[in-house]
């Protein structure tokens, strides 16, 4: 067998994901998330199968052209906007929308007229404190870009910097400042991350943009995608590579950090931190072994992680282990590591040998 690493994609889980986008904001268009390779998911697959989206939220002009060359037609919005003057021809050649969010990038698309008209979405900072025109600025702004034939408002926007805190007042505050600065503009509007989509039906408006809620995983440190009836789309697989039969008081893995506290055997997993699963992971954490609950044992490897098989007797080389995914999902995971949820889905970035079997899950998902 080659590694036996891979990623799991479950196109049918993302699709369900959407839906339930859809019958929780129903009158809102989705802008869907899928910068840092569609969170650490595979930018493609995932964006193929995002039939039902109106279009795409991406952090760099190499994600839209990469989506644009392989055909995708809906929408793409650049979404830290402009880095440098050079990429201005990009908009026209691909279609391309772009944020706008500083003096510097409006200068550069107001100073340089297009051959043909583009879209753009113009950031408003409510709080957040990151990207975003100040709210005093906006009206200047938005003069700016009226006088720009080839500029066209498709939406203006604000992101939230805690909505996933429901019990915090700056989400109530930043929906007050962003209505109070626009006004009564004549242009669509968005304000929704997933935690928002969630839990503030209010910022619903004209787009949502829904990340981590697409791939499965719930934005409340306190729940998990499951209570709102999503599913998880990647599952993190790998295999038992070798098993060691070990004494009492025998260690495993870098510094002898663990010993067992009895006889038992210990079984080899092919996945370490240069796959994305965490080093910090500490003995414990829990891992699918055959489908049953297993725990991981001393220090996660590069390549390999052990685990203890003491209620896997049957356990042998080449059996399955789950990482996270379905049967064990990433917020217990990220919980039990002190981990960011995102992070680690967007971890597996590093991974480079991202071998999906998407046909294959599509096929078990066929036959259900
Ligand atoms: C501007 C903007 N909107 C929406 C999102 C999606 O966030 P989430 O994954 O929490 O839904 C992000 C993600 O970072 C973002 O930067």
């Amino acid at each position: 067998m080659s590694r036996p690493f891979t990623v799991e994609l479950d196109l049918t889980a993302l699709r369900h994901n959407v839906k339930r986008v859809h019958e929780i904001a129903p009158q809102s268009k989705i802008l869907a998330m899928v910068k840092a390779n569609a969170y650490g998911h595979g930018l493609l697959p995932i964006a193929k199968a995002l039939t039902d989206v109106e279009g795409f939220g991406v952090s760099c002009s190499e994600e839209a052209l990469y989506l644009r060359q392989a055909g995708l037609k809906q929408q793409i919005v650049l979404m830290e906007g402009l880095f440098s003057k050079d990429e201005i021809h990009l908009l026209t050649d691909y279609e391309l929308a772009t944020v706008i969010h500083n003096q510097n990038q409006l200068s550069l698309l107001t100073e340089h007229p297009l051959s043909k008209p583009i879209n753009v979405w113009l950031k408003i900072n409510t709080g957040m404190n990151r990207l975003g025109f100040s709210p005093e600025d906006f009206t200047a702004v938005l003069q700016k870009i009226y006088r720009c034939p080839w500029l066209k408002i498709a939406c203006v926007m604000t992101h939230f910097s805690s909505a996933d805190k429901t019990r915090d007042t700056t989400t109530e505050c930043q929906i007050k400042l962003f209505k109070q600065t626009i006004k009564a503009g004549q242009f669509p509007i968005s304000l929704a991350n997933s935690a928002a989509i969630l839990a503030f039906p209010n910022t619903h408006a004209d787009w949502v943009r829904p990340g981590l809620i697409l791939y499965g995983v719930s934005p409340f440190s306190d729940s998990s995608g499951a209570q709102y009836a999503l599913k998880p789309v990647m599952t993190l697989k790998s295999k038992i590579i070798s098993t060691h039969q070990l004494e009492s008081g025998d260690k495993v893995g870098y510094g002898g950090t663990w010993l067992a506290p009895k006889p038992l055997r210990v079984g080899i997993v092919a996945i370490g931190y240069g796959d994305g699963y965490p080093h910090q992971a500490q003995n414990g954490t829990p891992v699918l072994v055959n489908g049953k609950l297993s725990e991981l044992v001393g220090q996660v490897s590069m390549d390999m992680l052990a685990v203890d098989l003491s209620n896997q007797l049957e356990a042998k080389r080449g059996d399955p282990v789950v990482l996270w995914g379905t049967g064990l999902s990433v917020e217990q995971i990220a919980e039990s590591t002190s981990s960011f949820r995102y992070e680690l889905l967007c971890g597996i970035n590093r991974g480079q040998l991202l071998r999906t079997r998407i046909e294959e899950i599509e096929e078990i998902n066929d036959a259900k």
